[in-house]
């Protein structure tokens, strides 16, 4: 596997940054034991229980600490709040939306790539059944929010789906069966029809009707509906790194690079994009690290796919140096009682929720690109050693 590591060259060093967030890590679970972070304004998280789209980043948090460190008692928590997802699957609580890679792919999924426990991968499987039941066979679409009667969402996509197809593909090569990769390819080819523009922008939503006939764009936590929403963004670049990693299918690939190509011409001179590329930037304007951490992880996953002299390596892997050395330098002033790792990421600026402060998905991506840059640890989007397709 080819890797950016020996190519990049900081005054960061990356083990350091990671030891800081191991310490963290340790240091809040063993203060709020089961419950879960979302997001803060202060120093310290909102925590609650598992019902919500973003309780998998803190277990994926446990397990990217569990294996850079080795410690079992991050192991033993990981593998207790697999149970709590465990339980949640089987009361159907709170799932009425396509998070279910999010949810399951950083839990259970991760616990079988690390553990190779027969449980964990059973969860992976009923939750990719899950997730194969958002289809709606007459639209052709992975419906994203509510119930298939939703009268606003019923016909609805959204950029972020990207993202948990990863555990469908899984699916498809741990089983055998071909229909949860297929669904997979029909999303992706969906997105990149309608979701990318041809300015290599994107909308954060597409709504189709019920027949499956295209509607318009909009958006849901973008400036405004022709914006594009910095975190959407982000989301496809990873998003389609990640299907053409499992597909093969170069239009994925060429789209990741697309959208790369469009985000890093607008990163601002400190590295920490705004969270929404055509909001008006003041003095007050919310940034979105959490983005910028998403996109890192995107750029690394396209960067293991890119030929050597592909014209676009080098502006890239500035890209990751500039975005991490800003963000882990940030993170390692701050002191340890300030539970997040990363700061001023934004939720729902648009809908005035979470303006600036620690998002736990922030964290994880952060802390996911430590891992690949430092130990070449990829996350939990597929088994290691499952090679890259055709193409590269
Ligand atoms: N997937 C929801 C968000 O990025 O806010």
């Amino acid at each position: 596997m080819k890797t950016v590591k020996n190519t990049l060259v900081t005054n960061v060093k990356w083990h350091e940054a990671i030891e800081y967030a191991v310490l963290k890590t340790k240091h809040n679970l063993s203060r709020y034991k089961q419950k879960f972070p979302h997001i803060a304004n202060d120093k310290c998280y909102d925590w609650g229980d598992n019902e919500d789209w973003i309780e998998g980043f803190w277990t994926g948090i446990v397990w990217l600490c569990y294996e850079y460190s080795g410690d079992e008692y991050l192991r033993l928590q990981a593998n207790s709040q697999i149970d709590s997802f465990h339980r949640r699957l089987q009361n159907q609580h709170a799932l009425e939306h396509h998070d279910i890679g999010f949810l399951y792919g950083l839990s259970a999924l991760a616990g079988w790539i690390i553990e190779e426990d027969e449980q964990h991968k059973l969860l992976a499987l009923r939750a990719a059944d899950h997730l194969l039941g958002r289809w709606r066979e007459a639209s052709g679409l992975i419906q994203a929010w509510g119930p298939e009667d939703d009268p606003e969402n019923g016909g609805r996509i959204i950029i972020d789906c990207l993202m948990n197809l990863p555990l469908l593909y899984w699916a498809s090569s741990a089983t055998g069966n071909p229909r949860y990769a297929e669904v997979a390819v029909g999303q992706a080819e969906l997105s990149r029809k309608f979701l990318v523009r041809g300015d290599d922008s994107s909308y954060h939503t597409f709504y189709f009707d019920r027949s499956g006939n295209p509607l318009r764009g909009g958006t849901h936590q973008g400036y405004r509906d022709g914006s594009t929403w910095t975190r959407g963004q982000a989301w496809g670049i990873y998003g389609f790194a990640l299907s053409y990693r499992h597909t093969g299918n170069l239009r994925f690939l060429e789209t990741s690079k697309r959208l790369a190509a469009y985000f890093i011409e607008r990163i601002p001179a400190d590295g920490i994009v705004y969270w929404d590329f055509d909001v008006p930037v003041t003095g007050s304007t919310s940034r979105d690290s959490s983005a910028s951490a998403i996109a890192v992880c995107g750029i690394l996953e396209l960067l293991e796919h890119l030929a050597p002299a592909d014209p676009q390596r080098q502006r890239l892997e500035d890209v990751v140096l500039l975005t991490m050395s800003a963000l882990a330098e940030s993170s390692m002033s701050m002191a340890q009682e300030y539970e997040g790792l990363i700061d001023h990421g934004s939720y729902h600026v648009r809908g005035d929720y979470g303006l600036d402060g620690y998002m736990i998905w922030g964290d994880y991506f952060y802390l996911e690109a430590l891992l690949r840059l430092e130990k070449q640890i990829p996350g939990y989007w597929y088994e290691r050693g499952s090679s890259s397709q055709e193409g590269d």
